[in-house]
């Protein structure tokens, strides 16, 4: 029995992660951010024997974050899941740029997950996992464009999340980057290549195996190591 955080747990592959670790014995704090309308988090909390409880966290708004995680208590955190995110900007991405939303999207996919870090972090100890959501549209290799604010936003995440792992290390926090996959949710929508069932898998696995050695480093659900 491990103790986990999820960010954005109300949908998507964080409900599915939510759905698995509770399934497999562990303490589940599921965060999202309006949890009256979290219906499917809320009922797997009703049906969890008190293993998952949800609590109220916007990523994008420090006060939130800050109370969110209080109000999960003072237990050690083994592994906290940053998943909480958006698609950004679209077309048009020159000229008429959505400034709004671009900023929206670093403050959700930058800020954010170094907020939640940083709550969490008096419960952070050696060994505990910190696993971030990345894209494989944060890579170099990435060869298409579109989605600016997207890509670039978890580009970022990747180059902030190295840092911190390399901050962190003496204390024993892993940090984890992780490309889920292109995944069957409101996101990837339906004809994405793999469910989120497969997705939370692959990324629950890798979590639990993920050593202090290769902190700060970046895979995909299925155990390949991404490029950069
Ligand atoms: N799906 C894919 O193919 C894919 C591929 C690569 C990477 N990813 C990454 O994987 C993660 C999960 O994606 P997904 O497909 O599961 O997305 P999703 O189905 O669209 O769900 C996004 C989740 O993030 C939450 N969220 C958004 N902004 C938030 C905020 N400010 N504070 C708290 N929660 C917030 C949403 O909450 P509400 O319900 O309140 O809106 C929702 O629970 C994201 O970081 C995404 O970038 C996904």
């Amino acid at each position: 029995m491990v103790n986990v955080a999820i960010t954005g747990a109300a949908r998507g592959i964080a409900l599915e992660l939510a759905r698995q670790h509770v399934a497999q014995g562990d303490r589940v704090y599921a965060l999202a951010r309006n949890p009256a309308g979290a219906d499917k988090l809320n009922a797997l909390a009703a049906a969890s024997g008190g293993k998952l409880t949800v609590h109220a966290m916007d990523v994008g708004d420090d006060a939130s974050v800050k109370a969110g995680a209080a109000a999960t208590g003072g237990e050690a955190i083994d592994i906290l899941y940053n998943v909480a995110g958006m698609t950004g900007t679209t077309a048009p991405e020159f000229e008429e740029v959505d400034w709004k939303t671009f900023d929206e999207t670093f403050n959700v996919h930058v800020k954010g997950p170094l907020r939640v870090l940083n709550a969490f972090l008096p419960r952070l100890g050696a060994g505990s996992k910190v696993i971030n959501f990345s894209s494989q549209l944060a890579a170099s290799t990435w060869p298409y464009g579109g989605f600016h604010a997207y890509a670039a936003s978890k580009a970022a995440l990747g180059r902030l999340m190295r840092s911190a792992a390399a901050d962190l290390k003496d204390k024993g926090v892993i940090i984890g980057l992780v490309h889920p996959g292109y995944v069957q949710t409101d996101m990837g929508g339906p004809d994405a290549d793999i469910t989120p069932e497969e997705s939370a898998t692959g990324v629950r696995t890798l979590a639990q195996a993920w050593t202090l050695e290769k902190s700060g480093d970046f895979y995909k659900w299925n155990g390949e190591e991404h490029a950069w």
